[in-house]
């Protein structure tokens, strides 16, 4: 077996075939081509800029990189495992190019800091994809919620019916959820926005290299400022995983509504069909499948989180090859957030609401008591015995199958005799609703309020 043509130097025999395979990446690596041609151009440049280069050989390399650059847009380049992963592979693609002089490019640098690079400037694209995916569901979400204002819905806590809402002010919450997580993206952005060029192997190096140069050229907002740092870190992939987990586990809860109100006992919604399938056995069956997946993939986006964080949490500095395992879990997460976030917004966008059936709920239930609470208190009662005898004609109407705003005045006043005849709009949901006036709660001004600034967020971005 021949040795390695790029290390085996040293060496007296050859991999075994079996181990060839296992230490390769390229089969998942070759991703980052784009951006280790953009980085290997910026470094060649750097390389002639500091005179480290002729001018001549500096010119020959870029030419060939760029002529790798047309290749690869054009489908035309072909990856080996002989070359174990991208970075060699595209040196070796760059010698067959241009000969010898493209063994001059990998001067002042190492695979180490190579591959850092590539993967910071991936992530940085692929962020600011993920960050304009979330703006359309934003966005969504907003025309949604304006749309509903005035629908009313029971509000849950316990999965128990708790107090009237606008559908708006539920749809909101989740407004305010994915606008954190945007934030969350925007954090990974910045933590991926620094070079590792030049850090070489891990001691940074002895050529007189401009490591501000390569970084401006590559949109760098700034330089690791240490050699070792720059090899070693994998901060800003678990920055990015941490993000992917929290959105899907929103995007999962939502789902998991979106599953129960599509359902025949609650029936508030209806999926498009777009989005749902049938069952090969049952013929009336429509199935939230899309949701379920976006649910059910939320465990993988985890599990990604979880492997980096365990690959990680033992190494030495600075780099092991351990860390070429920080790449699959990114790039599947890349992948399945994509996904979910596009087609849970065009879920969403085509989702069916079903106002008479939500508001329908809350005519035979109790979740206007607490309207009747806040009443008596405001009539001088205290709270906690205003509680007490709510809670008591409660009690009496769930065993007279009568909810409290169809007992008659007589009936109320015999639990307690400061109720009068304005009860009966105090008992209303839409009252109830409009009555909240509070920062941030469901009261129709306040959602209007939230809605008119989200949109303006929205125009801003
Ligand atoms: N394929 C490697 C990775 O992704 C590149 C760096 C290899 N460096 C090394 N010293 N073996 O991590």
């Amino acid at each position: 077996m021949a040795t390695n043509q790029m290390w085996g130097g040293r060496f007296e025999k050859g991999n075994r075939s079996d181990v060839v395979a296992f230490n390769a990446s390229i089969a998942f690596d070759q991703r980052l081509a784009k951006h280790d041609l953009i980085g290997s151009i910026a470094h060649a440049k750097m390389l002639t800029h500091t005179k480290i280069l002729s001018k001549l050989e500096g010119t020959q390399i870029v030419a060939g990189l760029e002529k790798l650059q047309q290749k690869l847009m054009a489908g035309e380049l072909g990856f080996s495992d002989t070359f174990e992963d991208i970075h060699m592979n595209i040196e070796h693609l760059l010698q067959q190019e241009i000969g010898d002089v493209a063994g001059k490019l990998h001067t002042a640098r190492s695979r180490n800091d190579q591959t850092a690079t590539d993967m910071h400037l991936f992530m940085k694209d692929e962020i600011v994809t993920i960050m304009s995916l979330l703006d359309e569901l934003l966005e969504v979400v907003v025309t949604k919620a304006d749309m509903n204002i005035k629908t009313l819905m029971a509000g849950y806590t316990h999965l128990q019916h708790a107090q009237p809402i606008s559908y708006a002010h539920y749809l909101m919450a989740y407004y305010e959820m994915f606008s954190r997580d945007r934030e969350r993206f925007q954090t990974a952005y910045n933590s991926a926005n620094q070079s590792p060029l030049g850090a070489a192997a891990l001691a940074g190096t002895t050529f007189p290299i401009d490591r501000e140069y390569s970084a401006q050229m590559l949109h760098f907002a700034k330089n690791y400022q240490n050699s070792i740092d720059a090899v070693s870190d994998r901060d800003y992939l678990l920055d990015f995983l941490h993000a992917s987990a929290t959105l899907m586990m929103h995007l999962s809860r939502f789902c998991e509504e979106i599953i129960q109100w599509n359902s025949y006992e609650f029936g508030y919604i209806e999926i498009s069909d777009e989005f749902a399938t049938g069952s090969s056995i049952m013929p009336q069956k429509k199935n939230p499948d899309v949701a379920e997946l976006i649910r059910g993939k939320t465990g993988r986006v985890y599990g990604s989180l979880f492997s980096l964080l365990t690959t990680l949490k033992g190494l030495p500095l600075a780099y092991d090859k351990d860390l070429q395992e920080d790449k699959e879990g990114v790039f599947d997460t890349i992948d399945t957030l994509k996904a979910c976030v596009s087609l849970f917004t065009d879920m969403l966008a085509t989702l069916q609401v079903k106002a008479d059936k939500l508001q329908d709920s809350l005519t035979d239930d109790f979740s206007n008591a607490t309207e009747l609470a806040d009443y008596l208190a405001d009539k001088g009662l205290p709270f906690r015995q205003a509680h007490q005898v709510v809670g008591k004609l409660v009690h009496y109407g769930i065993a007279n199958c009568a909810p409290l705003q169809e007992m008659s005045l007589t009936q109320l006043q015999e639990f307690e005799p400061l109720i009068t005849a304005d009860v009966y709009a105090i008992l209303d949901p839409e009252n109830a609703v409009a009555r909240r006036i509070s920062l941030g709660s469901t009261g129709f001004d306040q959602v209007k309020y939230q809605i008119n600034k989200a949109k303006e967020t929205l125009i801003e971005k």
